[in-house]
């Protein structure tokens, strides 16, 4: 049973809607030009008629006024899913026809060397490869230790990118907590990579190693990641059992103790948004949480990089009250450029509790942000390997600026 069936309360908001659909999937945008009740009628109705994938935001729970909904369908049901949407008046765009297709697509890069490659998407066991070679060949700036393990029993691996020094700063930096968010573990290999080959030309990335020490992890949720590799691109959450139920996972950007499972997360453990059955239930969570804690005297800044909606977001997530250092953190958001949009979680985008960032607020580390990578929409998770460079070529620039801040390198 999914969370849409027992939407009631949504009766009276008003979404913008985009639709993802068709194995051969299709994926659709669309936008409600009619009376909001009929418009939501026809959400919940789909919702609850045909098995929806929700891309942006994750749940029906998660819609609120005037936010655009992308969503995912099976093929042969497309076309009863169009006409409900065209008998309502809504008006709505495919973007993607065939998901099939453009998930093949994704490997378009003109790379054709195999083994690992910071211009293609790399599976587990080459990025797993990949941290044990860049420490092994830059003894002098990075080193690998391991934080703990997945749910089934694979090495969360972490990575410390810094010049050695005493009395040194952090930042922490990890990607790749949901599963089919790939352009995120890009992204943390991309920023080692630049790191480490930029150390001693580039001024500022030499300041900052020399300055602070960066905590990579580059997938946390490994077992999930592995899973969209082999068996279903479009998974999200952990690979763990749930008690009492047949469906596997827990959303670990819900699992957090931040508000935990008070808005915007799922008791269900078959939804995609599921909190857990704790705060930390996850062995994912549990590790990062951990190391967080013990090294809460040095770090001073907290990055967690998901995908898609080019978002800058920070805390709350949990609340609608704002932080207490609000001013500093839109100016840090907002000096890097136009392409994304920034701001609290909450009123950005929606309530959504247990978050990472969030809890690693209240924990004192007063720079937290969720950096929600390329692209808008056209293909959502489905991003082409040929826009991996100038993804990761754009968020360097801003985390640069963000590490860069007087805030936190004084
Ligand atoms: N799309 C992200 C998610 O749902 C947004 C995270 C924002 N932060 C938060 N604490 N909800 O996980
Ligand atoms: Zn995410």
């Amino acid at each position: 049973i999914s969370s849409c069936v027992l939407l009631t309360t949504l009766l009276l908001i008003h979404p913008r809607m985009k639709f993802l659909m068709k194995l051969p999937y299709y994926y659709y945008q669309a936008r409600d030009t009619n009376l909001t009740i009929t418009i939501t009628y026809v959400y919940i109705f789909i919702c609850s008629t045909f098995q929806i994938d929700f891309w942006n935001p994750e749940t029906i729970t998660q819609v609120k006024p005037e936010m655009r909904v992308d969503f995912r369908v099976e093929a042969d049901k497309s076309s009863d899913v169009e006409s409900l949407l065209e008998q309502s008046g809504v008006e709505y765009e495919i973007l993607i026809d065939n998901l099939k297709t453009v998930l093949d697509a994704q490997f378009d890069s003109n790379v054709r060397a195999t083994g690992h490659n910071y211009e293609k998407y790399n599976n587990w066991e080459t990025i797993a490869a990949w941290t044990a070679d860049i420490a092994a060949q830059n003894a002098n700036l990075v080193s690998r230790t391991e934080i703990g393990t997945t749910f089934q029993g694979r090495p969360i691996y972490l990575l410390k990118v810094g010049k050695s020094g005493s009395n040194k700063k952090a930042i922490f930096m990890d990607c790749g907590f949901h599963a089919r968010e790939w352009i995120s573990p890009a992204f943390c290999q991309w920023f080692v990579k630049e790191a480490v080959s930029t150390y001693g030309s580039d001024t500022l990335m030499t300041r900052l190693l020399n300055n602070l020490d960066f905590y990579i992890l580059p997938v946390l949720n490994i077992d999930g990641y592995v899973y969209t590799w082999t068996n279903y691109r479009m998974w999200r959450k952990t690979r763990s059992t749930n008690s009492g139920s047949s469906c596997i996972g827990t959303d670990p950007n819900r699992n957090f103790n931040a508000g935990w499972c008070s808005a915007g997360a799922s008791k269900r453990p078959c939804d995609d948004t599921y909190c857990g059955s704790a705060p930390e239930s996850e062995k994912e969570t549990k590790a990062l949480a951990d190391f967080i804690r013990k090294n809460l005297s040095t770090i001073k800044a907290y990055l967690t990089i998901h995908s898609y909606s080019q978002m800058l977001l920070f805390p709350y997530s949990y609340t609608y009250s704002v932080p207490e250092n609000y001013a500093e953190l839109v100016k840090l958001a907002s000096l890097y450029g136009t392409k994304y949009t920034f701001g609290s979680g909450a009123s950005t985008i929606y309530l959504a509790a247990g978050g990472s960032d969030d809890w690693a607020y209240d924990q004192g580390i007063k720079y937290s942000f969720t950096f929600e990578l390329r692209d808008t929409g056209r293909y959502g998770f489905a991003l082409p390997e040929s826009q991996i460079k100038p993804t990761c070529e754009e968020t360097l620039k801003a985390v640069k600026y963000i590490y860069n801040a007087n805030y936190i390198l004084s």
